[in-house]
């Protein structure tokens, strides 16, 4: 009984607790809805609909959401329908998809991802808000945290690279910009796709995923858990069917993992018609079926499929579904409204929109100088270096399908932004050529990434010949990558190839930069020219980012966030791979044929004859313009006791990096470890940590992480149980030896070793 006295205590303070306000208000209101007021309240359409089918619902307060609409004024004037016309005033959620900026374009995610500047990333999204919620958009169908390994995937663009770790903290990062920190939230941030949308086979959208619960876990379900922690205030379901069911009747995702174990009382959204999409999945013979199998699994609100609007009330009164059901999704519907403080303030208050304003242009010109990566350098770049053979105010040929394109610099998902506020490559040299700091050449002329044309090359090389050095803009059209935007061929389309030969037959030096929304395997077009650039779809300041980076006003500080394959039969390939049995220690290609430097010969291990194991540049990579030099890590450490009363709760790892070149960059340092010896076999690198620190020639900086024990835990299996046991899995550190690295990319460094108790 004494026990038990303080339990009761406990329960007493809790019951006379008053209730939160928003719930209070939710009660209220749910008690005044009809079944019909509540089912209006799970539906979301866009405006394709006709005024005769849509405005009659929302005035009688039976439509929840709306999106793709962002004109203020037809905002305000629905939203006025809704809360002034309808029973009971509960006012619409305005959504869209506003995925890298909405005027003003930031770089595509995976570019984003590239700057490895989480402080940078919220920024970008800060400023988007701003930009948005002036349009009376107050959801944004953002971020997108599927961790991507396959670049044949189109959506590649949307997401943050290929590792769990760095998408956590991307995302996050971008919730934490979009919904400020005020208790009223801006823009709701919208999580996506839950789950495993990116493991699609092949590469091929909307494919079927088949995912273990250890790798779910693992590798696909914390990018979401830390946005969901990080506060957003909604989570889209995937398009795919995973292990057989179709995320949006998944009850395993949604009501074990989502509602379950992490307690989310936010709102669950299907993605577009991916309800009734169910029919074509072949698990539902017709639409009444999908409500069902959706509401089963407690996707609250439906995009586009009108299974709700049609079927919920007619499931509801022969008893098929209950009442409650609908309630527990109306009650995070509403909830989410007032969070953004609708009901108070359901209008969009902008009279003047404010876009492309100076602070947001800033931010987007950085982040587009950040997120291009030096991937080769033969000298070439900066133009403006002591070391370049160029005279001070050299000739340089501007050139290439992406010299001058304003729309597809913007990338995929910017249906917001204005074209003629976009600056190319070919505007900023031109504006260098006014402020005579380079004579220019320009290809005149619009130009595609697909198009093959020997009369362009012709020309494109008697221009080179009258030149000090060619830029050349290539790369992918915006169209080529993005939703159902999938590649067999990760070449650079059209004659391009071509093209660059051509033009280093010139004998000038030729500087490519690739604007692509993915990796391209694009190993022999690099080894063609001097110098590349890998800036990704950079949005509307990449014109001067990237002028800013040639010309040598800024080091390049980008890093790949995803590995860049060979050759697409390499896919997938991705650092943290498992070791396997027969490794190849990293065999070298020896008269074109791999030759194996570790314990298995070439017989006996794991590789490609034509590639070995090895990508064309590992995840992390990135060059600048001066080289550092990392010194050997220190541990504050090399026995880890993390028993309660232990003095040594946390590891410090620290190493000295020293800038060898001559002039001032930022160094990317990744903390890495490798679990040894697992009850399950471990990858052999895992990223747990970066920096981005700016070191001035000639200097040193110390750089020093924390290594925690969750930092070094991983799903398992439960002691004692066999694999195949479903849900006896267990997320923590085993004893034993690590290795960790701090190290420029994942491919290089010493490690040292520590060992956990
Ligand atoms: C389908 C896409 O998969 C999703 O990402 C997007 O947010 C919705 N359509 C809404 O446009």
């Amino acid at each position: 009984m004494k026990r038990l006295i303080p339990l009761i205590a406990l329960f007493v303070l809790v019951s006379c607790q008053p209730k939160d306000p928003i719930e209070q208000r939710i009660d209220d209101l749910l008690a005044q809805m009809t079944l019909e007021e509540k089912i209006g309240q799970m539906n979301q359409l866009d405006p394709s609909w006709s005024a005769e089918e849509k405005e009659p619902l929302i005035a009688q307060g039976l439509m929840g959401s709306i999106f793709n609409i962002v004109d203020p004024q037809e905002v305000n004037r629905l939203q006025r329908m809704a809360v002034e016309e309808s029973r009971l005033g509960i006012p619409l959620l305005v959504a869209r998809d506003v995925i890298h900026g909405f005027r003003t374009i930031y770089p595509i995610p995976l570019g984003q991802a590239a700057t490895f500047d989480l402080a940078l990333v919220e920024e970008a999204a800060r400023l988007t808000a701003e930009e948005a919620v002036q349009a009376g958009v107050r959801w944004t169908f953002s971020p997108m945290v599927d961790v991507a390994r396959d670049p044949r995937w189109g959506r590649v663009a949307e997401g943050y690279g290929e590792d769990t770790y760095l998408t956590s903290q991307m995302g996050a990062a971008a919730v934490r910009g979009y919904q400020g920190s005020d208790s009223i939230v801006k823009l709701a941030a919208c999580v996506k796709h839950f789950a495993g949308y990116a493991v699609s086979e092949s590469g091929r959208d909307y494919n079927s995923t088949w995912i273990p619960e250890i790798q779910l876990r693992e590798t696909y379900l914390p990018p979401f858990k830390a946005a969901l922690d990080a506060g957003s205030l909604s989570i889209m379901c995937a398009f795919n069917d995973i292990n057989g069911v179709p995320a949006s009747a998944n009850k395993h995702l949604n009501v074990n993992i989502l509602r379950d174990e992490w307690q989310y009382d936010g709102l669950l959204v299907s993605d577009w018609g991916s309800i009734m999409n169910m029919v074509s999945h072949g698990i539902a013979t017709d639409r009444r079926e999908t409500a069902i199998q959706s509401l089963e699994a407690q996707v609250e609100m439906d995009m586009q499929s009108n299974a709700y609007l049609w079927y919920l009330k007619d499931l509801v009164e022969q008893g098929v579904v209950s009442e409650q059901q609908i309630d527990a999704c109306v009650r995070d519907i509403l909830r989410m409204k007032f969070r953004l403080g609708l009901f108070d303030n359901p209008y969009c208050e902008v009279e003047t929109p404010q876009y492309f304003q100076p602070e947001a242009l800033a931010a987007a010109q950085r982040a587009a100088e950040e997120s291009a990566v030096l991937l080769k350098n033969n000298n070439a770049l900066p133009l403006t270096s002591n070391l370049s053979p160029l005279t001070s105010k050299p000739t340089v040929l501007v050139c290439g399908p992406l010299a001058h394109n304003q729309h597809d610099q913007n990338g995929t998902w910017c249906f917001d932004k204005v074209d003629s506020m976009t600056i190319t490559p070919l505007m900023a040299f031109r504006q260098l050529a006014k402020e005579s700091k380079i004579r220019l050449i320009e290809q005149k002329g619009k130009h595609w990434s697909r198009e093959v044309s020997q009369s362009n090359i012709a020309q494109l090389t008697r221009l080179a010949k009258q030149a000090d050095v060619v830029l050349y803009f290539g790369g992918e059209e915006s169209i080529l990558s993005g939703e159902a935007r999938c590649r067999a061929h990760l070449n650079l389309p059209g004659d391009q190839s071509e093209q660059l030969r051509a033009l280093k037959a010139t004998g000038k030096p030729v500087v490519l930069t690739v604007m692509a929304g993915r990796p391209l395997c694009i190993g022999d077009d690099i080894a063609a020219v001097d110098a590349v650039l890998y800036a990704f779809h950079g949005g509307t300041m990449q014109g001067p980012a990237l002028a800013n980076l040639i010309m040598g006003e800024v080091a390049p500080s980008g890093r790949l966030p995803i590995t860049f394959p060979q050759a697409e039969g390499q896919i997938p390939l991705y650092y943290n791979k498992k070791n396997t049995g027969r490794p190849t220690d990293h065999p070298v290609l020896i008269d074109d044929i791999p030759v194996g430097a570790g314990q298995f010969s070439i017989g006996e291990s794991s590789y490609w004859l034509e590639y070995g194991d090895q990508p064309l540049y590992p995840f992390g990579y990135g060059l600048t313009y001066t080289t550092f030099e990392y010194g050997p890590v220190v541990l504050s450490d090399t026995i880890l006791d993390f028993t309660p009363y232990t003095l040594h709760p946390t590891l410090q790892v620290s190493c000295i990096i020293k800038n060898t070149g001559n002039r001032e960059a930022v160094a990317v340092p990744q903390l890495y470890i490798r679990d040894l010896v697992g009850s399950l076999t471990r990858p052999v690198r895992e990223l747990k940590g970066f920096q981005r620190v700016s070191i001035p020639a000639g200097e040193s900086r110390t750089v020093t992480f924390t290594l925690t024990k969750e930092d070094l835990a991983y799903w398992h299996l439960a002691e004692g149980v066999d694999l195949g046991a479903d849900g006896k899995y267990e997320f923590s550190a085993e004893q034993g030896a690590f290795h960790v690295w701090i190290a420029p990319n994942a491919a290089e460094g010493e490690p040292a070793t520590f060992t956990l108790k």
